[in-house]
Parts: C-alpha cells; sequence; structure tokens
C-alpha cells in the first residue's frame, strides 16, 4: 500500500505554461489560490492537478508539458478550445463568477455552458481518480470545480474529501436564481469538510442547503443521510515571511531605487488588482478624480500607480471593463496631468515577485476597494511588506480581508464620498498612528497565515472523518435481520423498547391524526401477549393520548418521555411531581410570543412539560425562531431544573432528569432480558441508544447518523420487522 498522499485540485495549475513558438516557457500563475498554496503543495508525495494555462493540441506536445510538470509535482488535466470557451470562459465565468460576486445583470444563462461545466468536473474526476489510492486526501479548490466532490466520493465513497470556496458563496435569494442550484450544492456536499473565507459565506451555504436540498443543519454541521458534514469559516492567510523578506530583498530594494529614479518623488497610493470587475477600479479612479478635485494640494504631489492584472480578456464584460479603465485614465491624466507630474501610473501586465515587493515598499498607501471579493490577498501582502510598520490600508468592507483587518481605514466601496475622505485621512495620518494600526495588522496576518490555515485545514478535515465514524449505523441487511430474528427465537426473556412517531406510524402535520392502524394493534398485541415479551411504547407524547390509542392492548406505556408510565393492565404513574403552574404559565407565555411572531407554529401542553411545535413554519424561519426560543428558555429556567429537549421539529420543555434513556434503561434493569431491541428515530431517542448495553440491538429509523448500532429506511421496515418477530 503506497503511502497516503494529499491531491491538491483546482482548475488553474499554480504554473501558466506559454507556447512561444517550438519551445514552452513555465510562469507562475496570477490570483489568489495560486499564490496562496504555490508555497505548500510539494511537500512528501503530494501532487496537485490542474489546468497548466492553455491548449495543446498535439500529443507530443502534451506529453511534454506532462513531463515537464511531474518534474515540479503537478499533473496537468488538459482542456479543449471548445471547454475552454464553455466551461471557463462560460459557466465559470460568465455564470458562477458574476452570481457568486452579486453581478446579477451580467449571468449567463447557456444550457449547454453548463453541459460543458458537467463534463470538465468529470474529466477531472476521471484524471484524479488515475492518481487516487483509497487512503489519500482530496483536496478540492473553487468555483469551477463544484461538482467534483461529489463525482469523487461516488468512485471512492470512503475517502477524505475537502472543499474550499475561494470566492463568495452567495446569499440564498441569490444562489436560488441559477437554474443548476440544486446539482451544484449536491456537487459540494461530495466533501466531508468545507472551508470558506468568511462566516457569512458559510452561512450562505449552510442556508441554500437546507432551503433548496433539504439537508438539516445544526450548528454548522449539515446531516445527509450516510455522513454528517461539516462547514466552517476559515479565512486564508498569506506566506507571510515570504512577503516580508521579499519586501527586503536587495532586487526588490534595487526596483524601487530604479523606479523612484523614474517616477520622481511624488507620494503613492498603490491600486493592485487582476482586470476584474468585482475590483471595483472604475469607482476607486473616479473617488480619485474627486479627491484632487477636492483637495487640490494634492496635484503634483501624490499619483496613483495603478497594475491592472490581465485576466479573462476574452470575456465581453472584462473588454468592457479595460475600455473603460483606459478611458478613465486618459481622462484624469489628461485633466490633471503636469509635464512635470502623472497624475496615474497605468500597467496593464502582471509582474514578477520583487516588482510586487518593490510596489509594496514605495507606496505611503494602499486603496483596495474591491465591491465584492471572496478574500483579496493583496492587502495582506501589502500589510506584510511594510518593514518599517508604516504605510496605511483602505480597504473595502467587502473584501473577506476586512473581517480580520479591523485597523485598516474600512469603507463601502460605492461610497464615493467615505473613499474620497479615506484617502485624505490616510495621507493625513501621522506615522505613530499608522505604525499603530499596521503593528496590528501584521500581527494578525502573521498568526493567521498559510501554514496555520492548511494545517487547520487538514485537522479539521480529519476531525469530521472521525465524528463520521463515530456515528455511522450499519444498514440492518437481510443478513443482519435474520441474526436479530436467530437471537429473538432463542432467548428466553425479550424487551422490545419502541418509539412511536417516525417509528411506528409516520408522522403527520396533525400530531393528533397519527392514530395507530388496526394492522398495528394487532402486531403490538401479539407481541405483548407473547410470555416472553416485554414490549414497552416510550414516547415523548402525552399520556391521555397513547392511553386513548394504545390502551386496550397489553403493551406497557411510557409518555412525556418518562413523566409517566403504565405497566399493562395497571394505572398511571407519575414518576415526578414538578410544581406545574408556576413554570407551565411562565415558559407557556414565552413560547406563545413565538407563535404569534412564526406562523404555522403551535404550543402543546403536557402534564410536564409544553411543546414548541414548528413542522409547518416557513423553512429557516422555524429554525431561527427554535433557536431563539430555546436560549429565552435556557435563560429563563436558568437553575431551576428544567431542560429544553430538541426533538423533530418540536422543542420541548421539561424537568431534568427525565428522558427517554432513563426509561429505557429502567425497564432494561427490571426486564432482566437476554434480548433487546430498541427503535426510534429522533433525537430524543439517542438518550435510549446511548443507555442500552452494546449488546442490545439498538435502530436508527431514517436517514442520518446516531449512537445505535444499526439504521433502517423508514415505518414501513420497522413494520415488516415486528410483524417477523410475532408468533416467534
Ligand atoms: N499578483 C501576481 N502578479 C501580479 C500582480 C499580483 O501574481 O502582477 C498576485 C498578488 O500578489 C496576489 C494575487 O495575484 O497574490 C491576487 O490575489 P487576490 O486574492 O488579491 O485576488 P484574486 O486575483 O484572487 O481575485
Ligand atoms: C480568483 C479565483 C481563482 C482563480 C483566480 C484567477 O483568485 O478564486 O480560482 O484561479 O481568480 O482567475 P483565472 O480565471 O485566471 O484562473
Amino acid at each position: 500500500m503506497p503511502a497516503p498522499k494529499t491531491i491538491i485540485v483546482s482548475n488553474r495549475l499554480p504554473v501558466r505554461i506559454e507556447k512561444d513558438g517550438d519551445s514552452l516557457t513555465y510562469k507562475p500563475s496570477e490570483g489568489g489560490l495560486a499564490t496562496a498554496l504555490g508555497s505548500i503543495y510539494k511537500d512528501g508525495d503530494n501532487i496537485w492537478v490542474g489546468w497548466p494555462g492553455a491548449s495543446f493540441e498535439s500529443d507530443a506536445l502534451k506529453a511534454e508539458v506532462t513531463e515537464g510538470l511531474k518534474k515540479e509535482s503537478m499533473r496537468p488535466v488538459f482542456l479543449t478550445d471548445d471547454e475552454l470557451d464553455k466551461f471557463y470562459l462560460g459557466f465559470c465565468n460568465q455564470t458562477l463568477w458574476p452570481a457568486f460576486h452579486y453581478f446579477l445583470q451580467y449571468i449567463d444563462y447557456t444550457q449547454e455552458n453548463w453541459e460543458s461545466y458537467v463534463a470538465v468536473n468529470q474529466k477531472f474526476a476521471e484524471a484524479i481518480a488515475e492518481y487516487t489510492n483509497e487512503g489519500d486526501t482530496l483536496w478540492v479548490h473553487d468555483y469551477q470545480l463544484l461538482l467534483l466532490p461529489a463525482m469523487l466520493r461516488k468512485k471512492f465513497p470512503k475517502i477524505s474529501i475537502g472543499f474550499f470556496q475561494h470566492i463568495p458563496f452567495p446569499s440564498y435569494e441569490v444562489f436560488r436564481i441559477l437554474p443548476w442550484r440544486r446539482e451544484l450544492l449536491e456537487g459540494m456536499l461530495g466533501a466531508d469538510y468545507l472551508g470558506f473565507h468568511t462566516y457569512d459565506d458559510m452561512r450562505h451555504f449552510l442556508s441554500s442547503a437546507h432551503r433548496l436540498a433539504g439537508y438539516p443543519y445544526s450548528g454548522n454541521q449539515i446531516q445527509l443521510e450516510d455522513r454528517t458534514v461539516v462547514a466552517d469559516p476559515l479565512p486564508m492567510g498569506i506566506d507571510y515571511d515570504k512577503y516580508a523578506d521579499n519586501a527586503v530583498h536587495p532586487e526588490s530594494i534595487e526596483r524601487e531605487e530604479r523606479y523612484r529614479k523614474s517616477l520622481g518623488p511624488q507620494r503613492l497610493m498603490l491600486s493592485m488588482d487582476r482586470l476584474d470587475y468585482s475590483k471595483g477600479i472604475p469607482r476607486r479612479l473616479q473617488a480619485f478624480d474627486e479627491l484632487l478635485e477636492r483637495y487640490p494640494e494634492y496635484r503634483e504631489k501624490v499619483s496613483l500607480l495603478l497594475i491592472v492584472v490581465p485576466s479573462r480578456d476574452q470575456v465581453p464584460n472584462y473588454q468592457a471593463l479595460k475600455e473603460q479603465v483606459d478611458e478613465l485614465v486618459g481622462k484624469i491624466n489628461s485633466k490633471y496631468g503636469r509635464m512635470s507630474w502623472v497624475p496615474i501610473h497605468y500597467f496593464y501586465r502582471s509582474y514578477p515577485f520583487t516588482a510586487l515587493g518593490a510596489f509594496y515598499r514605495m507606496c505611503d498607501v494602499a486603496v483596495i476597494t474591491p465591491v465584492r471579493d471572496g478574500m483579496n490577498l493583496v492587502c495582506k501582502e501589502y500589510v506584510a511588506s511594510r518593514e518599517k510598520q508604516d504605510g496605511v490600508l483602505i480597504l473595502s468592507e467587502m473584501a473577506g480581508a476586512a473581517k480580520e483587518l479591523s485597523d485598516a481605514i474600512l469603507v463601502n466601496p460605492t461610497d464615493e464620498n467615505q473613499v474620497v475622505e479615506a484617502m485624505h485621512r490616510a495621507l493625513q495620518m501621522p506615522v505613530e498612528e499608522q505604525k499603530q494600526h499596521m503593528a496590528t495588522m501584521q500581527a494578525t496576518v502573521r498568526k493567521y497565515n498559510i501554514f496555520s490555515w492548511v494545517e487547520l485545514f487538514f485537522e479539521n478535515l480529519e476531525r469530521v472523518k472521525r465524528l463520521q465514524v463515530s456515528m455511522r449505523t450499519v444498514a440492518l441487511s437481510a443478513e443482519k435481520r435474520s441474526e436479530l430474528v436467530n437471537s429473538f427465537q432463542s432467548a428466553k426473556k425479550r424487551l422490545l423498547l419502541l418509539d412511536y412517531d417516525g417509528t411506528l406510524v409516520n408522522f403527520h402535520n396533525d400530531p393528533q391524526a397519527c392514530a395507530p392502524d388496526e394492522a398495528l394493534l394487532k402486531d403490538l398485541s401479539a407481541l405483548a401477549k407473547h410470555p416472553k415479551n416485554e414490549v414497552v411504547v416510550i414516547s415523548g407524547r402525552k399520556h391521555e393520548t397513547l392511553g386513548k390509542w394504545l390502551g386496550s392492548i397489553p403493551v406497557h406505556l411510557v409518555a412525556e418521555h418518562g413523566v409517566w408510565s403504565r405497566e399493562a393492565g395497571k394505572g398511571w404513574e407519575k414518576n415526578i411531581d414538578a410544581d406545574a403552574e408556576g413554570w407551565h404559565a411562565e415558559a407557556g407565555e414565552i413560547m406563545n410570543f413565538y407563535v404569534d411572531r412564526t406562523p404555522g407554529t403551535f404550543v402543546e401542553t403536557k402534564s410536564n412539560s409544553l411543546v414548541w411545535h414548528y413542522r409547518k413554519a416557513e423553512k429557516g424561519l422555524g429554525e431561527m425562531r427554535k433557536s431563539e426560543l430555546t436560549s429565552q428558555l435556557k435563560h429563563m429556567l436558568g437553575e431551576r431544573g428544567f431542560q429544553v429537549l430538541d426533538g423533530d421539529h418540536v422543542i420541548e420543555l421539561k424537568p431534568e432528569g427525565i428522558n427517554k434513556g432513563r426509561s429505557a434503561k429502567l425497564w432494561q434493569d427490571a426486564a432482566n432480558a437476554e434480548f433487546t431491541l430498541c427503535l426510534g428515530d429522533d433525537t430524543t431517542d439517542e438518550d435510549m441508544f446511548k443507555s442500552l448495553p452494546k449488546t442490545a440491538f439498538t435502530v436508527k429509523v431514517g436517514p442520518g447518523t446516531s449512537h445505535a448500532r444499526f439504521g433502517i429506511d423508514g415505518v414501513k421496515d420497522v413494520r415488516d420487522l415486528l410483524s417477523l418477530l410475532v408468533d416467534k
């Protein structure tokens, strides 16, 4: 078995290969993803799989590229011109990119592009499969490959798959616009662990998964049928030392001196991005224009160094943006320029690393004002490069980095007046104040660097895998079922602990409409009459209801999670004596307040508990109110000996110490049974599963992970199983 390795997968490899006649040149790729992970992928046998940045037709050329990349631990996925057109320029950059950056007017809905997106993701899956062994870890990156995690999961059901989203995840209201929203979500959910730059991105993803695909979630865990998936905010950092060292590298210093000679002594403000409408370049230029208009004292004293890195220049919206930027720069330079001073030094090209070092050194202010950006690394690189801790960062609130860099001057990029005043403030800021802010930002960028990001990502992914193992139930297959029946038959004493709703009968919007049918009563009765059996129905329902529905057959009953119990043929016994009056009234008032605000919810009053039902409430709203209500009830009841139980679309408030687990254990101890079968479907049944001995046949009904040993699909299978046990 080969040593386990990590396979990093992204659309773009960290190198871009250019064809120059017959020869090939390898250049570093631009963009946050490639520059950030470029430092770490070569450890051990790790490899990086992706597109090499150009199209290669001949097999000989492809072989040459493959060989060249192999030496650098990379494996290519070649894309045809048609795929580049429909998948890359089309679906990735004219559908997903604008949608995820809230440029709804730019979204292209071409079905053919979607089909190409599916096909290319599949192509990646096939390529990766060639290099993958079961023990490996797969780490998929970004919006170009949203379907890939599920495709890989299909090939490798147990493998660890992580996914990281480098661009924003839009709010549910925007995401749901996409015709292929469900497929995209299902694709992402093939991963075990999904990282996002910000809490909001994660929240938007969870909300979409819940509202569009119906998966329940609690905290940041999503419950799929077969797995628990975790989503997490994990802001990406940079290789701090690499940038700090680069800033003092002799070549960067030499470049700075050279550039200075031709630029003159004016102060410089830096603007550096890929050409992209999400970066807010035109608005930034307009603000600079207004700065020179409003504060003429900056003319001939301050220049903007405008670096625009070519990107996706075959997409019409990018071409239009290029023209707009060219025009604005021309307008501003011709309006204010002097023989001795150029307001904007504009360069449309990419630069070598030490040139970036020189730019970061030279500029007193960095103006980074994207209208929307997943993270933005340029601002972090600027911070890391400020050797003397001076310099001011103006940063858009709409960049993920703003969540970490609160010491920057934060601006709303569409508020031109605010951006102009921020520029003015930055240019006026005393050095001492600059240093204070810069030192704080440097500490943050240094601590949350790329290495700790990678480490945390893998740690979290491993933790999710462990969680999945601990929560895995084994399907009650035909073989296991006959094992169960055999041990039932050979036992002298047998105990059956059965939950009611969701286990013996299906849920219904009206809790009163779940009365047992004839067939169920017949089977339960037959089982209960058998001298070797004790059959106990353990439910959260009111004792009056259970009595009415099941009182005529010889089963034992436990109601309200254990507040009441009744041995077959005897009367009800109350197991606690809480003061119903006081807390009922108080808690009832709070619950009713939530009913008033949440259509579709209602309160059910039991003798020793109160239940708030939200099954019929609007999806999402019910869950939100549930969290509010839970914390309010916990606060209200404080130390008063009550607990708030989280059930299936209900929360139940009841005295502490009463739960199904306690009742199950009491019956288990009393019955002294050699065989125990316990069936239940929701979180309150987990207490039973946990309280029983390991030898018991604990069976979780329905999808989801559980403490039970076995899993079964639904009520129908429960009924079939019970029928099998009748007369045995
Ligand atoms: N960058 C580059 N060459 C250049 C200018 C910039 O490689 O000529 C790098 C820059 O250092 C940064 C990345 O491109 O690491 C841009 O990442 P960011 O997250 O700011 O934006 P993205 O391009 O990912 O939207
Ligand atoms: C952003 C995206 C990356 C992408 C990069 C450059 O950083 O998050 O996935 O690689 O932009 O874009 P490009 O289209 O040239 O790959």
